[in-house]
């Protein structure tokens, strides 16, 4: 299912074929990234049985291509870039994973709607790529009957630093793609408003890793 759009176009760009060749040959070297890890180990600490996964902003599919092999029945990936897709796809169909993963190349919020809801929500380094994470994590609480699992960049000083110098050169390019610190307080109390309480939280130098349960 391809639904492009304005933010597939940017996140295409950022997120292109030769991003996508060198992300997977690092999966298929070392396995997943270390934030990716905390969270595909707290999913598995649930012992959820038979549950379904939506993946929004997926990339090249790691959460699913893990969690598929014990955890998870069937997956939803979503994806703003059409190269991720396609080595996610490619990688799914060597695991025998291919009939249990749809695959929709859109910017989720546009797609919510029509989606159905799923026993996990995963966004692993999704929200900070993203300008309206209020949009953003508001449809995907309201697709997950059950967990949120996310990683975003940790409001540090040094971060601060980096994502102000970042966007300076994006300005400087005119590449009109840009990351985002957004206020982990705020994400915390919207998805709380959502009927989620914050059930695991685990910080690496750059990212955190926060999974939250239905109440
Ligand atoms: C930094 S990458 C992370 C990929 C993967 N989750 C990982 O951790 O390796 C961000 C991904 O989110 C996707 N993305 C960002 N905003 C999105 C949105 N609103 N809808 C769908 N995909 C989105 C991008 O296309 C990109 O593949």
């Amino acid at each position: 299912m391809t639904m492009p759009c304005n933010c597939c176009e940017i996140t295409d760009n950022a997120f292109s074929e030769a991003e996508a060749r060198s992300e997977m040959r690092n999966y298929r070297k070392r396995g997943p990234a270390a934030q990716t890890k905390l969270l595909l180990n707290v999913i598995r600490s649930l012992n959820l049985k038979n549950a379904d996964l939506l993946d929004i902003g997926g990339g090249i599919g790691v959460i699913h291509h893990e969690l598929l092999e014990d955890t998870v029945k069937e997956t939803t990936h979503v994806d703003a870039s059409s190269a991720y897709l396609k080595h996610a796809r490619e990688e799914a169909a060597r695991r025998g994973h291919a009939e249990r993963v749809k695959f929709i190349h859109a910017d989720f919020t546009d797609v919510a709607p029509e989606l159905s809801k799923a026993d996990i929500v995963t966004l692993d380094r999704v929200v900070c790529c993203y300008p309206d994470f209020r949009r953003l994590l508001k449809a995907a609480a309201e697709h997950s009957r059950r967990v949120v699992a996310l990683t975003y960049p940790r409001e540090t000083w040094y971060l601060r630093f980096f994502f102000k110098i970042t966007d300076f050169f994006q300005k400087l390019r005119r590449d009109p793609f840009r990351v985002f610190l957004h206020p982990v307080a705020e994400m915390d109390s919207l998805l709380k408003s959502e009927g989620f309480e914050r059930v695991s939280l685990r910080r690496l130098f750059v990212w955190e890793m926060a999974l939250y349960q239905r109440m």
